[in-house]
């Protein structure tokens, strides 16, 4: 039986791992081939490890486990050119391109608004809004030059629906998606391209398993995982603490197939009702 995206390819930012590992497998087992590209540095200002490029051979070792083809690159969402060339090499590669994942985004420093450093601000809005702008940006010629229109998926948040104190930073540029996401969607509903984008509650992996984080959430310092768990599933309207990367690869998936043809413009929670409490 033929995939739900059987010979497309599909280009995806922060593939190393988490999220965008998921995306590039759950896409890859329903027939596509992938474009994958990932920063592999620590992040400044961040609380946790980056991604490593053992993190992107394991993507690699994955998909090309599913008989699916991947042309992964070391590139930054921020700068404008290393992005270029990935797609360029990817699409002649694997010669075709139709389905976009802006997925690549970072959580620092969390401390009230007029606290934050101007350098951590700037860097924040420089990879999570700016670099989603890249990606789209580099990739519409590609899809348009297909002629066959295509499925582009920004990955925004439940901080691009409603304020949280203390990331400032993070909430603009997860609301400023949005705003791109909706103008897209305007701009290239004439080529059949459709734009949306995701919002995910707590994902678990590694943005958010550290201290920093649970701190974030239980308004103490030194707090356990335990007590994460606890004040996470306290604004999920679901009895769960979290949901996993493959909820997430799941949505998209079904914005990338055919099944959501007619679906564009829409921001779509995947919070577990986390946007209604
Ligand atoms: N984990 C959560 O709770 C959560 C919730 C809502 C939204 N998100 C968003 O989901 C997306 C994926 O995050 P994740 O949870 O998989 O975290 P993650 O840290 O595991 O993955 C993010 C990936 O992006 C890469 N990256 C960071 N800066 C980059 C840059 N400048 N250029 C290229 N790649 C870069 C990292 O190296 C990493 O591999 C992010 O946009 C994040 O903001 C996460």
């Amino acid at each position: 039986m033929a995939g739900r995206v059987e010979g497309k390819v599909a280009f995806i930012t922060g593939a190393a791992r988490g999220q965008g590992r998921s995306h590039a497998l759950r896409l890859a087992q329903e027939g596509a081939d992938i474009i994958a590209i990932d920063l592999l540095e620590d992040i400044p200002g961040a609380p946790y490890s980056g991604a490593t490029r053992a993190d992107l051979d394991e993507t690699v070792r994955q998909v090309e486990a599913l008989d699916r083809r991947i042309v992964a690159t070391k590139a930054d969402v921020r700068d404008l050119g290393s992005l270029q060339q990935a797609v360029d090499a990817g699409v002649a590669e694997l010669g075709r391109l139709d389905i976009v994942s802006a997925n690549a985004g970072i959580s620092t420093q969390m401390v009230p608004t007029d606290q934050l450093d101007e350098d951590i601000w700037q860097n924040m809005l420089d990879t999570n809004l700016t670099g989603v702008w890249h990606t789209a940006k580099v990739a519409i010629p590609h899809l348009k030059a297909g002629g066959r229109g295509g499925s582009i998926i920004l990955t925004s948040s439940e901080a691009g629906i409603r304020g949280y104190a203390n990331i400032a930073h993070y909430v603009s540029a997860k609301h400023g998606v949005v705003g791109l996401m909706r103008t897209l969607a305007l701009e290239l509903a004439p080529h059949s391209i459709r734009v949306n984008s995701i919002h995910p509650t707590q994902v678990y992996t590694d943005m958010i398993q550290n201290s920093a984080t649970y701190d974030l959430f239980t308004g103490k310092t030194g707090s356990t995982k335990e007590e994460f768990a606890a004040a996470s599933q306290a604004v999920i309207a679901l009895p769960i603490p979290w949901v996993e990367s493959i909820d997430i690869s799941n949505a998209l998936l079904f914005l990338a197939s055919d099944e959501g043809r007619y679906i564009t413009g829409v921001p779509l929670p995947v919070d577990g009702g986390n946007f209604l409490l």
